[in-house]
């Protein structure tokens, strides 16, 4: 790969900003990281903290006008994708890096059979002839555990269920064979049934691609069973990356450990971040300093006056807390 390791997605200090008419929201405020082949990363964060735009920028699908990436690397294959054209780009989205919506119907389409969806990438690749490409498409809709895939083949997407939908998309996805799939979790749950689904969906997808997976959730219960490591956002930045056991178990920044002393036990699917008082800033009005730090039980001087940097904290676990510094720890 890009630098001689198996790192298949590079994020260094990406900025992605909107310019309304009150400020200049730094939605995405110089967030880096990077990740390996099969690997997933979770991201979580209240509302409004960065993630979906962090996704949408790696898409290049930020909202315009009004948002932009101003500033930082996407580094795959290589490339930097902020720097790509708009053709080069749209070939690697949806190929190399495809997004997985819960809400399946959108990535439909709504008049054509599933079948047709499924032949497609390879009717346009031109390879082999229609009988090989059509026993191809159903057993994409088999390792996607779609009951009778013959028959469904001839469907159309209205006539299943949005968990049949869902499955339909990820065969798509599992015939382009993406290295990064980006999995955005909506705010208002799914039915659960559907919820475990889906999950269960990423995991057969990345079985069979190898692909690393970026998995934005608000719940740290998903990110225990789905996630090798996890970084969380706080107003636009990474607070805390780490591990998945690491962080759990070892977090270091008030924040994390807000969060999970908040989740009373893992197994458990919670609306975490209710119960921690205060509330997230504005992001066209950052207090100057730790951003965290209006809401902080441990916030002292040096706090309200500058931001604080990455400390190393363990293997590959970085925080940015003013607690972490020496100078703190020995006075
Ligand atoms: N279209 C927009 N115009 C202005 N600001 C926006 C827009 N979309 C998102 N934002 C800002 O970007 C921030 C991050 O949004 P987002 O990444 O969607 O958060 P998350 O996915 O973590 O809930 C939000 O707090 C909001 O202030
Ligand atoms: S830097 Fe200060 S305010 Fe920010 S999280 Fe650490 S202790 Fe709290
Ligand atoms: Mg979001």
């Amino acid at each position: 790969m890009n630098n001689g390791n198996d790192t298949v997605l590079q994020v260094e200090d990406l900025r992605t900003h909107f310019f309304t008419r009150t400020g200049v929201v730094k939605a995405v405020d110089g967030v880096s990281f990077e990740l390996k082949a099969g690997e997933t990363l979770g991201i979580v964060g209240e509302s409004g903290s960065g993630k979906s735009m962090t996704a949408l920028s790696i898409m290049r699908l930020v909202p315009e006008p009004g948002g932009r990436i101003v500033g930082g690397r996407i580094m795959f294959d290589g490339q930097d994708l902020v720097e790509m054209n708009g053709s080069d780009m749209s070939d690697i989205r949806g190929r190399d890096i495809c997004m997985i919506l819960q809400d399946p119907m959108t990535s439909l389409n709504p008049v054509l059979s599933i079948g047709d969806q499924l032949t497609e990438t390879y009717r346009t690749d031109a390879s082999g002839p229609a009988r090989a490409v059509w026993q191809r498409a159903v057993e994409l809709l088999q390792m996607v555990r779609i009951p009778a895939p013959e028959i469904r083949m001839r469907a159309f997407p209205h006539q299943m269920s949005g968990g049949m939908r869902q499955r339909v998309v990820g065969a798509i996805a599992i015939s382009r064979s993406p290295k990064v799939l980006i999995a955005d979790e909506p705010t208002t749950s799914l039915d659960a049934t559907i919820q475990l689904q889906y999950l269960r969906l990423l995991k057969d997808i990345q079985a069979e691609t190898g692909a690393a997976i970026i998995f934005i959730t608000h719940d740290f219960g998903i990110v225990a069973r789905m996630c090798d490591r996890v970084a969380v956002m706080y107003a636009g930045k990474i607070v805390e990356i780490a591990d998945v056991e690491d962080l759990f178990f070892r977090p270091q920044h008030p924040y994390t450990q807000a969060l999970l002393g908040s989740v009373p036990d893992l197994e458990e699917d919670v609306e975490w971040l209710t119960s921690i008082h205060g509330q997230p800033p504005q992001l066209d009005q950052m207090p100057i300093g730790c951003s965290f730090q209006p809401r902080c039980e441990y916030a002292f001087e040096k706090c309200e006056e500058e931001y604080p940097p990455e400390y190393l904290v363990g293997n590959k676990h970085i925080a940015r807390c003013w607690r972490l510094d020496d100078d703190h720890r020995t006075s």
